[in-house]
């Protein structure tokens, strides 16, 4: 059973982890630069590319301490090659290459999206392929049938901002700390999710992709009118955000024969988008998978996992693997209206 290091330094948490074959996570560490970005309200890419140089090194110690593995028995490293903000893709990338070329071993580099839509089988042994992927994260919002290792036909995509992005500028727009996404939920628990008329873009349209720019200008609307309250704004824009993913995710599941719908990424934590998705997919006779909030978040489980699921499939890498900022995850998929800057 193969045992691999992932590294992980694509926006701004810091990860590293030991992962094996058999779903045992022998260490895992994760540093969030949270602090270091709130002053800015987002990710400050320099300030993220020096912190990883910093943070990482340390990490791998850490782990490799933890679980009492020596770096050279591990059969491969894997590491985010992209896509994601290229001054910090370039610190875990060029960190593995540095240990692979030191310890003889592959290197494996991994599409952090990929990590992403694979996570789920790090601790669902039985979710077997192909599934219905809902993506949702600070940087994509997408509906994918995940086929196999590096095998995805994407269904739709967003035609404007990713899922997190809307949390994180609906939050801005409250006063809310930097990342959005937790901060709107917890506000969330002490409003009314039906006391601010917002809308649904794109609901009712049959339009299989996502948007969530009007949903933004409908909150900024909302909060210079003085008429609601933080927690009414925050607890209507979740729903609106809640209704938009389960509208959209109930038309790609009939256009898709996939037996299981997934939910994974960074707003996969938020409890209200896991129940409503886990009764959709219910009432659509499918089976439901979800990793734990720790496991939607970044983190470098889920890299190492990919790296498992590469190495079992044998796709290694050499080291001239590139650094990228774009990486999508079906290059066929065609390019839909205003998704150049996202997809
Ligand atoms: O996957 P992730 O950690 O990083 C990216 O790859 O983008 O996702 C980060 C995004 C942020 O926009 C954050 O606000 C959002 O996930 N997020 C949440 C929650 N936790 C994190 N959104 C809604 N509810 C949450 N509980
Ligand atoms: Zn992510």
């Amino acid at each position: 059973m193969a045992l691999i290091l992932g590294l992980e330094s694509s926006c701004d948490d810091t990860a590293a982890a030991l992962v094996t074959g058999e779903r045992r996570i022998l260490a895992q560490a994760v540093v969030s630069q949270n602090d270091a970005h709130r002053p800015f309200g987002g990710v400050v890419p320099e300030i993220a590319a020096r912190a990883h140089v910093q943070i990482l090194p340390d990490l791998v110690r850490r782990v490799l301490g933890e679980a009492k593995i020596d770096v050279g028995n591990v059969d491969a490293i894997a590491a985010t090659a992209g896509p994601g903000l290229i001054g910090g893709v370039m610190v875990a990338l060029l960190t593995a290459k540095g240990l692979a070329l030191a310890i003889r071993k592959p290197l494996i580099a991994v599409n952090h999206l990929e990590a992403h839509a694979l996570s789920p089988r790090l601790v669902d042994p039985h979710l077997d392929f192909p599934y219905l992927l809902l993506l949702v994260s600070g940087g994509h919002c997408q509906l994918l049938e995940v086929l196999g290792v590096g095998d995805y036909r994407r269904l739709a995509t967003t035609i404007d901002d990713a899922a997190g992005e809307a949390f994180d500028k609906a939050a801005k727009l409250l006063g809310l700390p930097f990342p959005g996404g937790p901060a709107i939920e917890l506000l969330a628990r002490d409003g009314n999710p039906a006391a601010v008329p917002l809308p649904r873009p794109l609901v009712g349209s049959g339009e299989p992709h996502f948007s969530f720019a009007g949903l933004k200008s409908a909150v900024q609307r909302a909060v210079a009118s003085d008429t609601f309250t933080p927690a009414d704004i925050a607890a209507s824009f979740q729903q609106a955000v809640v209704d938009c993913l389960v509208d959209r995710t109930r038309i790609a599941l009939e256009s898709s024969d996939a037996p299981a719908l997934v939910v994974a990424g960074g707003v996969a934590a938020n409890q209200a988008i896991r129940d409503a998705l886990e009764q959709l997919a219910s009432e659509s006779g499918r089976r439901f998978s979800v990793p734990p909030a720790w496991l939607c978040t970044d983190n470098a489980a889920m890299i190492a996992w990919a790296g498992i699921e590469r190495f079992d499939a044998g796709k290694l890498d050499d080291l001239s693997a590139p650094a990228r900022a774009r990486w999508p995850l079906d290059p066929h998929a065609e390019k839909v209206r205003g998704a150049g800057v996202k997809a």
